[in-house]
């Protein structure tokens, strides 16, 4: 019997249905277009789309899984972290659904969700938690910069994340300064294609330090000043191109030269990556080569769940509800800011 899992902890509203760890239908209905001209997310509009899109977008789920309500098993939700008012439209929805058909119902931990994203493969999706495992996992997002270490399958330790800027961040924001639209990490990579990454040194902040932590701020402030001094760059399509893929260069260093160290170090055989960022080329590209050289496996999330997706969700309810028979009571608050520790 299958799930159906929502996802509305951001800018995008998602319904899914999985069954047996194979994801029937994910079907995510973007904001991206309604917060551009704004620069980044806005709350209070993304809760009100939420609102306004989850049951189509829930009855479309259910249409392609070819799934009726009342054959639904189980229902799960993101419970956080999150913006509050967004969390609560698809939390309360999911436990309303588990409610009235007398359902579990499970709240589910947004980044633990695209931790097990590369353990889905596919087409068809499909998830495997017999392999990789242990592996040490790069979690990359507009709102967050993670490296997790995943001793098996539901245990895992979170080993660094950004003491500042996430990646993502860096991407938008040092777009933004270049006049790309939000959100300018697509644009980046886009336009990177087509650069020289060795144009121009951008600082790889962290790079030495023993520790798992990243920090992205002093880059961005980095190209302010680079832009600054160099105005007229941004008129010349060559040297903007030169420009993304050196900003882009500089955050892909830092993020696979610490993701291949803590392997290393923590002898694991398997790397796993995911998170919004993780769909960047030159990200994939990179990261491959320096598994290829350090004799390690990578995993990639597929490019369909790399960014925020309800089908991740799904899959980690599924399998923690096929674990431990209990599900999160229906009164179930929020949890904007839940440490995947406690997770
Ligand atoms: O995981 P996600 O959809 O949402 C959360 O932040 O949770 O990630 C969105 C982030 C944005 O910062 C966006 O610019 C970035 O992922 N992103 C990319 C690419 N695609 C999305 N960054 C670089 N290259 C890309 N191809
Ligand atoms: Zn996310």
């Amino acid at each position: 019997m299958p799930l159906l899992a929502f996802e509305t902890s951001c800018d995008e509203t998602s319904a899914a249905v999985v069954h047996h760890g194979r994801v029937l239908s994910n079907v995510v209905s973007s904001q991206v277009a309604l917060h551009a001209e704004y620069g980044g997310v806005v709350p209070e509009l993304a809760a009100r789309e939420h609102l306004r899109n989850l049951l189509p977008v829930a009855r479309e789920a259910l249409r392609q899984a070819e799934v009726t309500a009342d054959q639904l098993d189980a229902v799960a939700a993101t419970q956080g972290p999150g913006l509050p008012s967004a969390l609560m439209v698809g939390l309360k929805a999911a436990q309303t659904v588990a409610f009235v058909l007398r359902r579990p119902f499970l709240g589910v931990h947004h980044h633990e969700a695209h931790l097990y994203s590369p353990w889905i493969k596919g087409p068809p999706l499909m998830a495997d938690f017999s392999e990789l495992q242990p592996n040490v996992s790069l979690v990359v997002s507009g709102g967050h910069t993670l490296l997790v270490h995943v001793r098996q399958g539901l245990e895992h330790h979170l080993l660094g994340s950004t003491i500042d800027d996430a990646a993502g961040e860096c991407f938008d924001k040092t777009g933004k300064l270049m006049g790309l639209p939000y959100p300018a990490g697509p644009e980046i990579d886009r336009l990177a294609e087509g650069g020289n990454p060795k144009a121009f040194n951008f600082p790889r902040p962290m790079l030495d330090d023993p520790s798992d932590d990243f920090s992205f701020s002093g880059l961005k402030t980095s190209v302010r000043y680079f832009l600054r001094d160099h105005p007229s760059l941004l008129d010349e399509t060559q040297r903007l191109r030169d420009l993304c893929a050196s900003v882009q260069g500089a955050i892909v260093e830092v993020l696979v030269a610490k993701t291949v160290r803590a392997a290393k170090r923590l002898a694991v055989n398997w790397v796993t990556a995911s998170g919004g960022v993780s769909c960047n080329r030159a990200l994939r590209r990179e990261l491959a080569a320096a598994c290829a050289r350090n004799g390690l496996n990578l995993r990639l999330a597929p490019q369909a769940l790399c960014a925020d997706n309800a089908g991740m969700i799904g899959i980690l309810a599924e399998r923690k509800l096929s674990l431990r028979a209990e599900g999160t009571a229906l009164d179930g608050d929020i949890r904007p800011n839940w440490e995947l520790e406690a997770a």
